[in-house]
């Protein structure tokens, strides 16, 4: 495996840590990248790991992805709830797209129930808090293993 999984993460996740503690943890998005980074090179994955709070910049990692990467991993934050571009970009995407949110969204307000976001992905993790961005990457590697196998068959 060459390309990259793509860990992205929308608005205001830049402040994890920091903003409202009681929902999202005590954890910096600089901890989740160490975490990330290590639970990847565990499988021998290479990540990129990245955080916007423009929505134009997220799209354009997505881009990225569809020549470098072999999946992405991403939590929105609100633009789960409102962006079809960011569904659109996804669309474009062949590779496995996993959706993570740190909190529980179906516990929360109705407008946080709809995602755009998960029309497109193959799996959606929420309510785990950081640990959701591993359980991610732990799928993404098993599918990469399971596509190696089936490749190996074949040859
Ligand atoms: C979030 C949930 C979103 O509703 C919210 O806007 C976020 C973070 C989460 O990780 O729980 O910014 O994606």
């Amino acid at each position: 495996m060459t390309s990259a999984v793509f860990v992205l993460n929308g608005p205001n996740l830049n402040l994890l840590g920091k903003r409202q503690p009681h929902i999202y943890g005590h954890e910096t998005l600089a901890d989740v990248e160490e975490r990330c980074r290590g639970q990847a090179a565990h499988h021998g994955l290479d990540i990129r790991f990245h955080q916007s709070n423009m929505e134009g910049q997220i799209i354009d990692w997505i881009h990225e992805a569809r020549d470098h990467g072999s999946a992405i991993v991403i939590n929105p934050g609100a633009f789960t709830h409102t962006s079809v571009a960011i569904l659109d970009a996804l669309n474009a995407f062949d590779g496995p797209v996993f959706e993570v949110h740190i909190s529980n969204v179906h516990k929360r307000e109705s407008f946080r129930h709809h995602s755009y976001v998960s029309l497109r992905a193959d799996g959606v993790i929420a309510g785990f808090g950081t640990q959701g961005y591993l359980l991610a990457i732990e799928r993404v590697a098993s599918l990469i293993k399971v596509a190696a196998a089936e490749a190996d068959a074949v040859s």
